[in-house]
C-alpha cells in the first residue's frame, strides 16, 4: 500500500497559495500511484490546537471551537474546488485522535519516556517554545522571528528525546531515501549534530494554554501542539484504534514493503518531523524499516520574499481558482517548481504557461487531431499500417515520453514528468505541419496515409489524456468523453501501448478543453 500524507495545516488563518500547492502535489502523487496501479490511501487534514488558535479566537471574541470549526470549513471548501481528493481527513480536535494521543503518552510514560522537571527560561509566545542560547541572534538578542519573548519558570512534562539521537544519526546515515531530496537530508544531520543534547518539554500548563489534548496522567497540562499534531500521521491511519473507530487496518496502511511518505515544507524538517517525530516513533517501538521516508518540498516565494500575512502579500487560492480556472491553478502549482525546491510564484508565468503548453500545444494537438477526423473521415479512425520513417518517429517520441514521465513521476518530480508529456505534444505538432493532413485531404489516392496520420495524431491525445489525467483529472475525463472512450480514464500505466484507439473507432464531438486565458479580459475585472 502506497500510504501518503501531508503537513496538516494550521487553521489560524485561511489557506495560502502554500497549502494548495503541497495538497495539489499529494493529490497528484496519488492518483499517479494508482495510475501506477498500486493501492494508494491519501491522508490530509488541519492542524487545530495551539496557543495561536487559542489567541485568534480570543482576538474574535469567538470560544476556539467555534473559530476552528469555521477555519476548517475554508480547507475543506477549498480541497473541493481544487479537486483534491483525499482518502482520510484529520481534525486534531476528533475524538479518535485524541483517544489515541493519550493513548501514547501513557505507553511512553508507563515505559519511562517521559518525566517532570522545574524550567525557566525564554518563551518564544509566537513559536510556542522555550528559548536557549542557540536561539540567540550574533548580539545576543533573541531576533525578531521569535516574536514576544517572556521569562517563564514553570513545571513541565519532558520527553527523552536526547535518548534517541544517537539511533536517529545512524538510522539517517544508513538510509538513503529517509529524507528527499538528498540536500535536506544534509541539513538535518547537521541540525542534529548542534542539537542532540536536549529533551522536549511536550506539555503546556492549563493556566497558560486550555486548547489542547489533556494529559492522562496530569490534568493540569495539555500536550504540546507539536506532540499532537504529528500523531495525526498514525491516529488517522488506525494506529491503536477500535475496529469500530471507522478508521482503517493499520497495518494495512503502515506497510515495509513501501513505507509511508509524509509532505511536508522545509521548514519544518527540523526539528519537527527530521527530529521530533521519528524519535518519537522510535520510541513507540517502530523499528528502521517502518520509518517514514520525507518529502520536503520547497516554497513559494512572492517576488523573491518569503509570503506573509504582515507584508500582505500572500496569495489566495481560491481568487486564482476563481479567475484563471482550476486546471491552470493545478498546473501552474506543479508544473512550476523542482520538487523539493523554491520558486517564485507569478502569475503572469502562471497564464504564460497555461496558455503554450495547454491552450496552444496540448489544446491545438486535440482539436485538429478530433476536428480534422471529424471533417476529413467522418470521424472513424483506421490505424493503418506500412509506417512511415515519420510514423515510426512518432511512436518513439511517445515511447520515450511516457518512459521519461514515468521516470520523473516515481521520483516524485512532476514538473519533469509534465516536461517529457510536452515534448511528445510539440512533436506531434511538429509531425502534423509535415504531414499537412489538409493537403492530403484534397487527394482521393491520399486517403489511406490521411486516415494512418489522423490516427497517429488521435492515438496520441488518447496516450496524453492518459498521462496528464493525475494532474488535470477533469480535462482528462473531457478529451475521454470526446475520444468516445470513457473507459481511457480508468487505464493503467501499464496498458499504454499503440493502439488504444480500436480499428474503425468512432470519435465523439471535438470542443476545446483548454480555452485560451486573455490577460486584458483578466485584469480588467480579476475578481470576476
Ligand atoms: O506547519 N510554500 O502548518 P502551516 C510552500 N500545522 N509551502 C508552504 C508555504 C509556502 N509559501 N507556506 C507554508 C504547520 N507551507 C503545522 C504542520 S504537521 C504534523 C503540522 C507549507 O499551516 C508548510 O511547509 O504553517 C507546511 O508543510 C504546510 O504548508 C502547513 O503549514
Ligand atoms: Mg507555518
Amino acid at each position: 500500500m502506497f500510504y501518503l500524507t501531508t503537513a496538516i495545516d494550521y487553521t489560524n488563518g485561511s489557506p495560502h497559495i502554500g497549502h494548495a500547492y503541497e495538497k495539489v502535489l499529494a493529490d497528484v502523487i496519488t492518483r499517479y500511484r494508482r495510475l501506477r496501479g498500486d493501492e494508494a490511501f491519501f491522508l490530509t487534514g488541519v492542524d487545530q490546537h495551539g496557543q495561536k488558535v487559542q489567541q485568534t479566537a480570543e482576538k474574535e471574541g469567538v470560544s476556539p471551537e467555534t473559530f476552528v470549526r469555521r477555519t476548517t470549513r475554508k480547507f475543506i471548501d477549498l480541497w473541493e474546488k481544487l479537486g483534491v481528493q483525499y482518502d482520510g481527513w484529520a481534525e486534531t480536535t476528533d475524538q479518535r485522535h485524541k483517544d489515541c494521543v493519550q493513548a501514547i503518552l501513557s505507553m511512553l510514560k508507563d515505559q519511562g519516556h517521559l518525566y517532570k522537571s522545574a524550567h525557566s527560561g525564554h518563551y518564544s509566545v509566537r513559536q510556542e517554545q522555550f528559548l536557549s542560547d542557540r536561539d540567540r541572534d550574533a548580539s545576543g538578542n533573541f531576533g525578531p522571528e521569535w516574536g514576544e519573548v517572556v521569562v517563564i519558570e514553570e513545571e513541565n512534562w519532558y520527553f527523552k528525546l536526547s535518548e534517541h539521537t544517537t539511533w536517529l544519526t545512524g538510522y539517517l546515515e544508513a538510509t538513503p531515501d529517509a529524507v528527499l531530496p538528498a540536500f535536506r537530508k544534509a541539513e538535518l544531520l547537521n541540525a542534529l549534530e548542534r542539537n542532540s543534547g536536549t529533551d522536549l518539554c511536550i506539555s503546556r500548563p492549563k493556566e497558560r494554554l486550555h486548547w489542547g489534548i489533556e494529559l492522562p496522567f496530569d490534568p493540569d497540562y495539555v500536550t504540546y501542539v507539536w506532540f499532537d499534531a504529528l500523531i495525526n500521521y498514525v491516529s488517522f491511519a488506525g494506529y491503536l484504534a477500535t475496529p469500530d473507530a471507522g478508521l482503517p487496518d493499520f497495518s494495512r496502511l503502515w506497510t515495509t514493503d513501501e513505507r509511508p511518505v509524509h509532505i511536508l515544507g522545509k521548514d519544518i524538517l527540523v526539528p519537527a518531523h527530521g527530529i521530533y517525530w521519528l524519535c518519537m516513533l522510535h520510541a513507540m517501538g517502530f523499528s528502521n524499516e517502518d520509518m517514514p521516508r520525507l518529502l520536503v518540498h520547497g516554497w513559494w516565494n512572492i517576488r523573491g520574499e518569503k509570503m506573509s500575512k504582515s507584508i500582505g502579500n500572500s496569495v489566495d487560492p481560491n481568487e486564482l481558482a476563481d479567475t484563471f480556472g482550476v486546471a491552470a491553478l493545478r498546473y501552474y502549482l506543479v508544473r512550476d517548481i523542482v520538487t523539493g525546491k523554491d520558486s517564485d510564484f507569478d502569475v503572469e508565468r502562471l497564464v504564460m504557461l497555461y496558455n503554450t503548453e495547454l491552450a496552444n500545444e496540448l489544446g491545438n494537438l486535440c482539436n485538429r487531431a478530433l476536428n480534422m477526423s471529424q471533417r476529413f473521415t467522418g470521424g472513424v479512425l483506421q490505424r493503418g499500417g506500412a509506417f512511415t520513417e515519420d510514423d515510426l518517429a512518432l511512436q518513439t517520441s511517445l515511447t520515450l515520453a511516457t518512459a521519461a514521465y514515468r521516470n520523473a513521476m516515481d521520483e516524485f518530480d512532476v514538473a519533469k514528468g509534465l516536461e517529457a508529456l510536452g515534448r511528445h505534444v510539440v512533436h506531434c505538432n511538429g509531425y502534423t505541419e509535415r504531414m499537412k493532413p489538409w493537403e492530403l485531404n484534397k487527394n482521393p489516392e491520399k486517403k489511406d496515409r490521411l486516415a494512418s496520420v489522423l490516427y497517429h495524431l488521435t492515438e496520441s491525445v488518447a496516450h496524453a489524456t492518459v498521462l496528464l489525467s493525475p494532474v488535470l483529472p477533469h480535462a482528462a475525463i473531457q478529451l475521454a468523453a470526446q475520444l468516445n472512450l470513457p473507459s481511457l480514464v480508468h487505464l493503467k500505466l501499464s496498458d499504454l501501448r499503440w493502439g488504444l484507439l480500436p480499428n474503425g473507432h468512432h470519435i465523439g464531438i471535438p470542443m476545446p478543453v483548454f480555452p485560451k486565458i486573455v490577460l486584458d479580459a483578466v485584469t480588467e475585472n480579476p475578481k470576476s
